[in-house]
């Protein structure tokens, strides 16, 4: 079935996005980042807006204003990502979460208070310690779980085997894989394969835009084949 944005078949549904990076400080003038556009959530939140959807957008540092329609909510650090997400999982019942925030791995445990200085005695040693997975705490929140869980996996080889461990760790309903060992950041196309229990299917490159469609169509397919 063709998408008819006319008849708004997303109507009702609540919709959490996350997207773009995040940024863990090291000092109050550094961090550690990672690279994303924010381009592929943002065009995703986009489409699912003009679908009917209702949409809040949770967004790491980027370049780029909100889509129409869409509720912003600005963050930093991972933990913020996290929390921001719960936040609206508690408010709301949410229908559909989609992780495509690229979060960074790791934060610096030693956040220092103050700017870091040169010194002669060599350059500061910096302890890391893990961030909370936010794909696989929302998988996993039981009574609040939103039906349909979608998450991303950018992988620079193995593209299925990372997908489907991903899928099975995490507890997540779809994966959207993409390789990317071709050109992604920050560029306008992606080629992609949606990984799901039933199979995987993928999508030649197009633009981030109409991969959101795609993946727009099949949520609607999903809530039409079952209407929960
Ligand atoms: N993700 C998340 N929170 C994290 C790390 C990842 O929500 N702390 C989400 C991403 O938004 C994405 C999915 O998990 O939807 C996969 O992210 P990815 O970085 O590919 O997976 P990792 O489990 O972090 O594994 P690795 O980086 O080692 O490949
Ligand atoms: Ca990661």
């Amino acid at each position: 079935a063709e998408l008819d944005p006319a008849a708004r078949p997303l109507t009702g549904r609540k919709v959490v996005i996350t997207a773009g990076p995040t940024f863990e400080a090291i000092d109050p003038v550094r961090g550690l980042t990672n690279r994303s556009s924010g381009k592929q959530g943002y065009a995703i939140a986009e489409v699912l807006a003009d679908l009917g959807a209702d949409v809040t957008l949770v967004s790491g540092p980027v370049f780029l204003d909100a889509p129409n329609g869409v509720r912003r909510i600005n963050v930093e650090a991972a933990a913020e990502m996290k929390a921001a997400v719960e936040a609206e999982m508690a408010a709301h019942k949410i229908d559909v979460a989609i992780m495509s925030a690229a979060v960074a791995d790791w934060r610096v445990d030693n956040v220092a208070t103050g700017k870091i200085k040169k010194a002669p005695g060599g350059a500061p040693a910096l302890h890391l310690i893990e961030n909370p997975d936010i794909l696989a705490a929302v998988s996993k929140s039981g009574p609040v779980r939103p039906k349909l869980v979608i998450g991303f996996a950018a992988e620079t080889a193995d593209l299925e085997a990372n997908a489907l461990a991903k899928l099975s760790r995490k507890g997540c309903d779809w994966i959207v894989g993409n390789d990317v060992s071709q050109d992604v950041f920050g560029s306008d196309a992606n080629a992609v394969t949606l990984f799901t229990r039933n199979g995987n299917e993928s999508w030649e490159r197009q633009s981030k835009r109409d991969i959101a469609r795609h993946l727009a169509q099949h949520i609607v397919d999903h809530f039409k084949a079952d209407p929960q």
